[in-house]
């Protein structure tokens, strides 16, 4: 049944006040919120049988072959202990053993003469602490264990390094100036886009910063052009230009990096991240991108799931359309609200202040 005009603005209020009360109602008392998700609502079920899936193969990783992810982390917290101002003589006493552990493992599972380079720095960091940390029993058996796998006269290369003089080769000027070229670009030339200058882009993007290091977003890239149009259908964002994009790519990422369900954003933040600086990095390779929407609908998600096979602890974080941009197309104004509405400086609601007393 079709409704017209007025009927659908009826219905429309009349949702949006019944939504209202059930939140209202809801908002009580957690115990309410917490029954009506578990039985009136599914809205958050495919997230938590998510984050399900990611701690029970973060679990089973810990134990059986371990993924980049706990390497990673482990020593990532290494550096940061070797690089923090007031350095302590003894520390990672408690997680040393466990991460020769898994550096063992990672030489085993490739072959020494191309070690991936995250071994190489894991392997390098290894040494620079056991140069200069020591003193406790469970630190030396550590030791043992990885010397043990160490040929000897290695020069650690991989370790934390002096930051220097803060002397930026990018002027504030043409940051801004890329910062403003980037826009949500939605009509593409029908031409192929080269593999080698998204790779590029996802060359800068790998260096954007990531909860631990643990780097746990993943770039699924479609150019295939129907396996391409397919997926622009899937956000509903993009239905009114999908025909029009060359190349889509799913920004995923992995629940499994993290060991506990409060971390359950982390790849959301760490995916935002990296596509962002994704999406600069194209535009200096000459191509345009505009970032899609990844609404929460079951039948949406299950069809992304089960097109491409993603293991239930991969989340689709966004999509993002990329091609080279028409210059005959047009591209939104998109005003941006002034900087003393994006930002406050030591404001905290409902209290002044004294601006002096800030003063250093
Ligand atoms: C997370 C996110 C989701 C977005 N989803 C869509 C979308 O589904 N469809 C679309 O056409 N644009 C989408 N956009 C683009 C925004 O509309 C755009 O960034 C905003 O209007 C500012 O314009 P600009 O990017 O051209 O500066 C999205 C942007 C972000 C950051």
């Amino acid at each position: 049944m079709k409704l017209s005009g007025k009927s659908w603005i009826v219905a429309k209020s009349a949702y949006i006040l019944f939504k209202k009360a059930i939140l209202h109602f809801i908002s009580l008392s957690w115990i309410f919120t917490a029954i009506y998700y578990a039985f009136f609502s599914r809205t958050y079920i495919r997230e938590q049988r998510a984050v399900v899936a990611g701690l029970i193969r973060h679990i089973d990783d810990l134990k059986k072959s371990p993924s980049f992810f706990l390497l990673r982390k482990n020593i990532h917290r290494i550096e940061k202990g070797l690089v923090m101002p007031y350095q302590r003589s003894t520390f990672a006493r408690e997680y040393i053993g466990e991460t020769v552990g898994f550096y063992k493992k990672s030489i085993e599972q490739c072959s020494v003469e191309q070690l991936p380079l995250e071994v190489i720095w894991s392997r390098d960091v290894l040494l620079h602490y056991f140069d200069l940390v020591n003193g406790d029993p469970l630190i030396s058996k550590a030791k043992e264990a990885f010397f043990a796998l160490e040929k000897k006269g290695h020069v650690p290369q991989s370790i934390p390094y002096l930051r220097g003089e803060q002397n930026t080769p990018v002027s504030h000027a043409d940051l801004q100036l890329l910062a403003r070229q980037r826009k949500s670009t939605r009509t593409f030339l029908k031409k192929p886009v080269p593999r080698d200058l998204v790779d590029k882009a996802l060359e800068v993007a790998v260096r954007s910063p990531s909860s631990c290091n643990r780097q746990s977003t993943h770039y699924r890239i479609y150019d295939e052009p129907a396996l391409c149009r397919e997926m622009s259908y899937l956000p509903l964002g993009a239905i009114s230009f999908a025909d029009n994009i060359p190349m889509i790519c799913a920004v995923t990422g992995d629940l499994s990096a993290y060991f506990y369900e409060r971390d359950r954003h982390s790849i959301y933040v760490d995916g935002c991240l990296s596509a962002m600086l994704f999406m600069l990095a194209l535009e200096t390779v000459g191509l345009a991108s505009c970032p899609l929407n990844w609404a929460e609908i079951d039948g949406i998600d299950r069809k992304f799931e089960s097109k491409i096979g993603i293991p239930k602890h991969e989340r689709a974080i966004m999509f993002i359309a990329i091609g080279y941009p028409d210059p005959k197309g047009c591209v939104t104004y998109s005003e941006r609200k002034e900087l003393d509405l994006l930002r406050s400086y030591n404001k905290i609601e409902n209290r002044e202040v004294s601006e002096q007393k800030m003063i250093m």
